[in-house]
């Protein structure tokens, strides 16, 4: 691969979800800002409304929209489409690079079909492990295809720069540069309230204490997630001054699982999914997250947030090193006890609340363009 390139040379990022979208957009804004980078934005639109959501926010307006979501798309589905399309997209731009972010399947297509074209790969948030291929399914599979086959390995925390090794990557193509959901999360949490949202007002002035609620992982669907609405039932009525609040997913399977178990309950507010500056703002008005989220086990701990993970195992065990994040499973009971104690016990909470951020400064993308420009020699 020849990675000599002049001024001005075509970067391709390419997305399809909501959390590449959240994470990417202060890498976009950093190129945006280079007058020696073009960058080409592609999304594969493997989410539609809810990556629309997140662009808005940044005001990213794509190059390149392959607008490829269906409902009840499968894995094979998603992958197909991404590299056959992707690859007509390459061939058009011919970018210097393609960066990907993360471990959907947009991600690993998209980065074969770079791979396939010679085109220089730049994984941002390389190097995430759980140690088991079936879980996170199939992210942990997609973390290591891409691993295989990336130029550039940008890893947000030591621990993802040893994984990277030990699977054989070259140290000199491993970066530690924090994770860029922290840079996006400042520029949000910074930002002023949008008149007018209903729930952000409403908490304003509501002193219950907040339980954030967020589910949508595959290994999760079915059994667990009934499991888990069935919890939050059971807290709701145990606790009638903690509030739940529930963005609710946009796959349909999740809704089904978890909303039967809670829609009569009065201090349980499900919402559409919330725009990523109200999101943040509720994830900072809240006591305690439950989700078996990735982005938000990085951001909870940054804005002082104890997170119990909805999962038996993370490839994020850097904040739960830290104190901050408890891995609790999926069980009601053992759910409902979890909660219960962070919500009698202050110092369980505060030994939790206390615990340091372990995902970076928040100038990650500044990182990541300087480390880009200088594998492209410009
Ligand atoms: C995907 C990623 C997962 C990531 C998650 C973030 C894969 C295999 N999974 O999971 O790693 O953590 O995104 O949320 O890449 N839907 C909509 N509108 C939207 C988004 C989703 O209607 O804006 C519905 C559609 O019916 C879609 C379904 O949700 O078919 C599932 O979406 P999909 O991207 O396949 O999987 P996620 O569970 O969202
Ligand atoms: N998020 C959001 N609105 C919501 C729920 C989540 O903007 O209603 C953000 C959240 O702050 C985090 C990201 O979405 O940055 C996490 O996305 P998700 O949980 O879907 O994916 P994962 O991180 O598990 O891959």
């Amino acid at each position: 691969m020849n990675n000599a390139v002049t001024a001005n040379a075509k970067v391709m990022i390419i997305y399809g979800t909501r959390p590449e979208a959240i994470k990417l957009a202060p890498v976009i804004k950093a190129f945006e800002q280079d007058p020696t980078l073009t960058p080409i934005v592609v999304v594969t639109a493997q989410h539609r409304e809810m990556l629309d959501q997140v662009n808005g926010v940044f005001e990213v307006i794509p190059d390149v929209d392959l607008n490829l979501m269906a409902h009840g798309q499968t894995l094979n589905d998603i992958a197909g489409t991404v590299i056959s399309q992707i690859d007509e997209i390459l061939d058009m731009y011919r970018p210097a690079a393609a960066v990907v972010q993360g471990d959907t399947t947009t991600v690993m297509a998209a980065a074969i079909a770079s791979f396939n074209r010679e085109i220089p790969v730049v994984h941002l948030e390389a190097g995430l492990r759980s140690g088991n291929i079936q879980s996170p399914f199939p992210e942990e599979a997609n973390r290591k295809i891409v691993s295989q086959i990336a130029s550039i390995h940008l890893a947000p925390t030591e621990v993802s720069r040893t994984n990277l090794l030990t699977d054989g990557v070259p140290d000199d193509r491993i970066h530690v540069i924090g994770n860029t959901v922290i840079d996006a999360l400042n520029w949000a949490v910074s930002r002023p309230p949008r008149d007018g949202h209903p729930l952000s007002n409403r908490l304003e002035t509501d002193t219950r204490r907040v339980l954030l609620v967020t589910t949508h992982r595959r290994e999760n669907l079915g059994a667990h997630m009934v499991s888990i609405g069935r919890a939050m039932r059971q807290l709701a009525l145990k606790f009638p001054d903690l509030l739940i609040v529930w963005p609710a997913h946009k796959n349909p399977e999740v809704r089904a699982s978890i909303t039967p178990q809670i829609e009569d309950v009065g201090n349980i507010i499900s919402t559409e999914p919330l725009e990523y500056g109200e999101f943040s703002r509720l994830l900072a008005r809240s006591d305690i997250v439950l989700t078996d989220s990735g982005g938000i086990q990085e951001e909870a701990p940054s804005l002082g947030k104890p997170v119990l993970v909805l999962r038996e195992n993370t490839e994020r065990p850097e904040a739960v090193a830290a104190g901050g994040v408890k891995l609790i499973g999926t069980n009601t009971n053992r759910i409902v006890d979890e909660v219960s104690t962070l919500l009698d016990d202050d110092e369980a909470y505060s030994s939790m609340a206390n615990a340091m951020n372990p995902y970076g400064d928040g100038r990650s993308a500044e990182r990541c363009l300087t480390i880009i420009k200088k594998f492209l020699n410009i």
